[in-house]
């Protein structure tokens, strides 16, 4: 059966070296750069350890018998992740799963950032999708305050299964933000970060060197 995520994800294994030290990415599409990654481990015997992104690309990464780093012992060559929207300029928004202000610090440390995708992610601009938002549990009214007076209609994540928001991996609040139109994606990411209380937004620009989509005529590369 057609899977756009699992050819998306393959194809950027191929761009793994061995010796590679590899920036681990969070959702659905990484978990398949991740499990090839395992199959390159098993059947080439190629050595690459991995800093995961989440608590999630941590399991799937020890599952597929990735050895495990940090950010302490090793720089990344090669970070492969997810989006959850591709503009011309390769500036994206994550944040889906929540785990974006790890994922924000490893894409930007790594020498090479790899996104992939499949091709509904492609946008002409950003901002259909809210802008998640992480922030200190204690700050979330003070910043939707902020967010309103910046344009945006912000909404705490509610949990599925837990009552309550969702809590981070850093034991915090999201909040998406959805703005009608984003005009400058570089300075809505600045302006962002500038309010107390927020850790990190979605909003990535100016990291990423390629752009792996998989598409029903097949990869595209941008
Ligand atoms: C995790 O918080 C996100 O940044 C994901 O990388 C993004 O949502 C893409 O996820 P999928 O690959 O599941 O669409």
């Amino acid at each position: 059966m057609i899977n756009l995520k699992r050819d998306a994800g393959y194809k950027a294994a191929e761009y793994v070296k061995d010796g590679d030290v590899l920036g681990l990415g969070t959702g659905s599409t990484t978990h398949y750069f991740i499990e090839a990654v395992g199959k390159r481990i098993a059947e080439e015997g190629i050595k690459v350890m991995g800093i995961p992104t989440s608590f999630q690309s941590l399991l799937l990464a020890k599952k597929a018998n990735i050895p495990i780093t940090s950010l302490e012992e090793h720089d990344i060559d090669l970070a492969v992740d997810g989006a959850d929207e591709i503009d011309p300029d390769l500036n994206l928004i994550k944040g889906g799963g929540a785990a974006h202000t790890l994922e924000k610090i490893v894409d930007y440390s790594a020498k090479k950032l790899i996104i992939i995708a499949d091709e509904s992610k492609e946008v002409e601009s950003l901002g259909a999708f809210p802008v998640p938002v992480e922030v200190i549990p204690q700050s979330s009214r003070v910043v939707m305050k902020a967010l309103e007076d910046m344009g945006a209609k912000p909404e705490i994540r509610m949990a599925e299964r837990k009552d309550g928001p969702i809590i981070t991996d850093n034991g915090n609040f999201i909040i998406d933000a959805k703005f009608d139109e984003i005009e400058s994606p570089l300075h809505l990411e600045i302006d962002l970060n500038t309010i107390p209380g927020v850790v990190e937004n979605g909003i990535f620009t100016e990291m990423v060197d390629k752009v792996i989509l998989g598409t029903k005529d097949g990869i595209k590369e941008l």
